[in-house]
């Protein structure tokens, strides 16, 4: 049975995906390139540094590592402004309600975010209470596919990875989790997250 549950933040609880992309494709799109949703999806649960590089890799681009931390932090810049505006409106269906489910039951909770932001939108969006470790960018160095943030959440929570469900919605998510020993539940569609356990298009399809 389910003891711990490890939440994956944007595109699984929190619609910050988007604003993730439109930031991205705007610093392509000064660098003189396109940045298509396609190429979005090997971003997404990736750490922002090698975001960027893949991003470079995409316009066939070099940059030294000083304008690399540049566009790095123009891209998170722009993020920042979108997600200072964020409203409850913009969590995922199911997703407060479902977390809310999962501890009335007892389940033990952590956040399994690669985002140097997260603490804040958990601020913004008023849901940091509902965790009982939040383990973010801020707290692993080796950034998904590697298992580090998942084993370290389950290790917060004084779990066996084997005890814990992650919940993902990035492929690098997905393979991050199953090296962890972790049970994973895809959100999302079944063509990108095929190495999931079970795959659901959103927390609300989970609710009794
Ligand atoms: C999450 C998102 C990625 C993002 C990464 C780092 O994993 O899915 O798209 O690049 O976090 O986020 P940050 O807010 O630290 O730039
Ligand atoms: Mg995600």
């Amino acid at each position: 049975a389910m003891k711990g549950a490890i939440f994956d933040l944007d595109g699984v609880i929190v619609d910050t995906a988007k604003y993730h992309y439109l930031a991205w494709r705007a610093l392509a799109n000064r660098l003189g390139f396109e940045f298509t949703e396609a190429d979005n999806e090997r971003l997404k649960g990736v750490s922002r540094m090698r975001s960027l590089q893949i991003l470079l890799e995409v316009g066939g681009m070099d940059a030294d590592e000083a304008e690399r931390e540049q566009m790095a932090e123009l891209k998170n810049k722009e993020y920042v402004d979108y997600i200072s505006r964020l409203e409850s409106s913009e969590l995922l269906p199911g997703a407060k309600e479902y977390l809310m489910f999962l501890r009335s039951r007892g389940v033990r909770i952590a956040l399994g975010s690669a985002s140097k932001n997260a603490a804040f939108i958990l601020e913004r969006l008023g849901i940091t209470e509902l965790f009982d470790a939040v383990v973010d960018g801020t707290k692993v160095a080796k950034a998904k596919p590697d298992p580090e943030v998942f084993l370290t959440a389950s290790a917060e929570l004084g779990l066996d990875p084997a005890d814990c469900v992650v919940f993902e919605d990035a492929a690098a998510g997905v393979e991050a989790a199953k090296a962890a020993g972790c049970r994973v539940v895809g959100i999302g569609s079944a063509d990108i997250l095929g190495a999931a356990d079970q795959v659901v298009g959103g927390l609300d399809a989970l609710l009794p």
